[in-house]
């Protein structure tokens, strides 16, 4: 087995992302900045964005927060958006997903102005990587073709299966990577296809975002499958500080005597995820200029 582990990549991304923004600001620019609103308590969610804005300060980048009680009314954040779309000093403007249930999360996304939704959820976005054409693209599939880059994984010609439909993970990736040049025959599975193993036993990549432990083990992949792991689950583990480890969707230690290549959890996926939030809110701050 090969382990395709990510740190070694974020560094690089981020080292690269804090020259072009020093650059930046240097030719009297603002630096960029992104606002994250969350909403509720959820602990996974409050660490990602209590990550991404330790990376912003990193990077130099400004960044506002904005957190609400899980039973805000939904027109309080619209009224937030609306205000971020109309400020100057705003490039990025970030939703943490999921929201509560009394929350409309369709509404929330579609009034975050496309020229900052730096997740690449919003319509125009999603149309826009549908049709091949220039838009922000969804982090954590970004981040995916970046981990495929940097081990020198292609993608052309290759039978590349999804495990998972989200509109955060599984439907993005599949519009990427069917684009003309990275050219690959794409399957998507969701929770009613009958047999996974049918689709996963015959496939050179698989990418697991299902939310699911043991979604996919050895037995259901080719012996020199890349497995791309998109889980991130929380274990109960009291010999832990935290008192939980995290474990991705695909049984790692099935594939130990493999010639599989795999991503890790931690240290997979999820570094990329949090890097591409960067890339893109660069991105939203060149394309404002000044
Ligand atoms: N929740 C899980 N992943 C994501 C993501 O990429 N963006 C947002 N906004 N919420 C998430």
């Amino acid at each position: 087995m090969r382990r395709l582990g990510c740190k070694k990549i974020q560094e690089k991304i981020e080292l690269e992302l804090k020259a072009k923004t020093d650059s930046f600001v240097a030719k009297g620019n603002r630096a960029p900045s992104l606002a994250v609103i969350l909403v509720g308590h959820d602990a996974a969610s409050e660490t990602y964005v209590n990550n991404k804005h330790a990376f912003c300060s990193r990077l130099g980048f400004l960044h506002f927060d904005y957190r609400f009680d899980e039973d805000v009314k939904e027109d309080e954040i619209l009224s937030l958006i609306s205000e971020l779309n109309a400020r100057d000093d705003v490039d990025g403007i970030l939703v943490q997903l999921p929201l509560p249930s009394h929350i409309d999360e369709k509404r929330i996304i579609e009034a975050i102005n496309p020229d900052k939704d730096v997740d690449g959820f919003s319509p125009v976005n999603v149309g826009r990587l549908c049709l091949g054409e220039d838009c922000f693209i969804p982090c954590t599939p970004k981040g995916i073709l970046k981990i495929l880059e940097y081990y020198d994984i292609t993608t052309v010609s290759k039978k590349i299966v999804i495990l998972g439909r989200s509109n955060i993970v599984g439907k993005p990736m599949a519009m990427l990577l069917m684009r003309k040049g990275l050219d690959a025959t794409v399957t998507v599975c969701n929770t009613k296809t009958p047999d996974v193993k049918e689709y996963t036993a015959d496939a050179d990549i698989i990418i697991v975002a299902t939310g699911k432990v043991g979604t996919l083990n050895s037995k259901m992949c080719r012996s020199d499958a890349v497995i791309i792991d998109v889980g991130v689950n929380r274990i109960k583990d009291a010999t832990r500080e935290k008192g939980f480890h995290l474990v991705g969707d695909a049984d790692y230690l099935s594939f130990e005597n493999t010639d599989c290549q795999i991503t890790p959890v931690p240290g997979g996926v999820g570094l990329m995820t949090v890097s591409m939030l960067m890339e893109n809110t660069f991105i939203a701050a060149e394309r404002r200029g000044n």
